[in-house]
Formats: C-alpha cells, structure tokens, sequence
C-alpha cells in the first residue's frame, strides 16, 4: 500500500499499487483535487510532488506538452493522468489556477 497525503486539504488515506489518482479523488473529495477535463487538456488538476515522484508512473506526451503550457517544472503532474507504481510515501499539493 501507498499512502496518499494532499494538500493543502491534509487528507490522507492509502491506495493499491496501480491506482489511478483520479480514481483515487473520486471516491475522496475530501482530497479536494479540482478535475475538469480528465484527459490531460485542460490543466486543472495539477499537482505538486512534494514526496515520493518515484512511486508515479511516468508522464506520457500528451500529459508534458500541457505542463509545458503552464511553464511548470519537472515536480508538477496532472492527477487525472498518474497512476501509484510503487509502495511508499506519496505527498501532492494542488496547484493553484493561474
Ligand atoms: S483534469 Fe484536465 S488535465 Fe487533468
């Protein structure tokens, strides 16, 4: 199991290795993750890595060409598009919309 830690909501709670983030979010609004698009357009649903990028999958394209549009660094992903790879300690604070 990983645990799941955001901010800046402070919820945190545990998930399987090969969750889907926005999954994740779903069941949780407590997690308090803004989605829109869910497709890795629209850039709503960026997230700071704070702990633990290692345990995410890696960013596809179409997911980096729209982190690329918001000039954020290599720590920032789009929660509707990570998956958990990996056990251990995850910390993700939303992004504020520009
Ligand atoms: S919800 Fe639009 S990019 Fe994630």
């Amino acid at each position: 199991m990983t645990t799941v830690r955001f901010l800046p909501s402070g919820y945190t709670c545990e998930v399987k290795v090969g969750t889907a983030l926005v999954d994740t979010c779903d069941e949780h609004p407590e997690a308090e993750v803004p989605f829109s698009c869910r497709s890795a357009s629209c850039g709503t649903c960026r997230v700071r890595v704070k702990e633990g990028a290692a345990l995410l999958s890696k960013a596809q394209d179409d997911e980096l060409d729209v982190l690329d549009v918001f000039g954020d660094g290599k720590d920032v992903r789009l929660c509707c598009q990570v998956q958990v790879v990996g056990e251990g300690s995850l910390v993700l604070e939303v992004v504020e919309p520009q």
